[in-house]
């Protein structure tokens, strides 16, 4: 059963976020977190940026492996995940750098780099607290409906929505990458923890489905009803179906 914790405000639910994070790393330095991009965790990167300059949070000697990258864009492509990391968070505070794992849209062999991935996650000995977000039609990383429950970290296509949904922010809609490399469900339910973070009215019917209806592979996120530590973190907007 998932905790839902309603915050009056984006910024009080981004803070909250980065709290619950801070407090995990503080418990276990070492830890390995799992990371998400999109707009809604950038305030909770901000704040985890104004701990760290503060003295509140170290991430010395953590570990982060984010969810997904598109395939095709480049470390330095500005809409690349990578870039988005390195911005957001990476170049503010003082991970090694040799531990910020995001996958490589570019590698040659973007099959085997995907599996390679996965098991670099189990390597580390899995992912202590994942951060995710909501697509509006529930997908978690790029694992889009009808993902099954025990996917890999792999190569997907994008779902049309996804693709009109990120054009915003591309010239033109036939520059957004039509395929990513994404955490599957099966490796982001082997997280100990998860913590889920949306804002916004644009979220509250998804939210609804993810939380009330029964868990379905049609919309990913309703699966994480199923894992047993999970934290729905939202804004009134966005809890306002519940
Ligand atoms: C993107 C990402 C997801 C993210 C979601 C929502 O396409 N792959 O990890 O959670 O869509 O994004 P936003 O926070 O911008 O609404």
């Amino acid at each position: 059963q998932p905790i839902v914790l309603r915050c009056p405000d984006a910024d009080a639910a981004s803070r909250k976020v980065a709290d619950l994070i801070t407090e995990a790393i503080t418990a276990k330095p070492a830890i390995v977190l799992g990371l998400a991009t999109g707009a809604t965790p950038i305030q909770t990167y901000e704040h985890l940026v104004a701990g760290f300059r503060n003295g509140r949070v170290d991430f010395r000697h953590a570990t982060s492996f984010n969810l997904d990258e598109y395939i095709g864009l480049e470390a330095k492509h500005p809409q690349s995940y990578r870039y988005y990391m390195q911005q957001h968070l990476f170049d503010h505070v003082n991970f090694s750098p040799m531990r910020t794992y995001v996958p490589d849209g570019c590698a040659d062999d973007p099959v085997a780099h995907a599996s390679a991935y996965d098991q670099e996650i189990g390597r580390v000995g899995g992912i202590d607290l994942q951060l995710l977000g909501i697509g509006r039609n529930g997908h978690i990383g790029f694992n889009e409906p009808g993902s099954p429950a025990a996917s890999r970290t792999r190569v997907v296509d994008l779902a049309e929505v996804t693709i009109k949904n990120n054009a915003r922010y591309f010239d033109s809609p036939d520059q957004v990458p039509k395929k990513a490399i994404t955490m599957g469900i099966g490796t982001i339910f082997e997280a100990k923890q998860i913590v889920m973070l949306a804002t916004g009215a644009s979220k509250a019917k998804v939210i609804r489905q993810s939380l009330l209806d029964p868990p379905t592979e049609s919309v990913p996120a309703s699966l994480l009803q199923l894992h047993s530590s999970v934290t729905f973190v939202l804004d009134e907007a966005a809890a306002s179906e519940l």
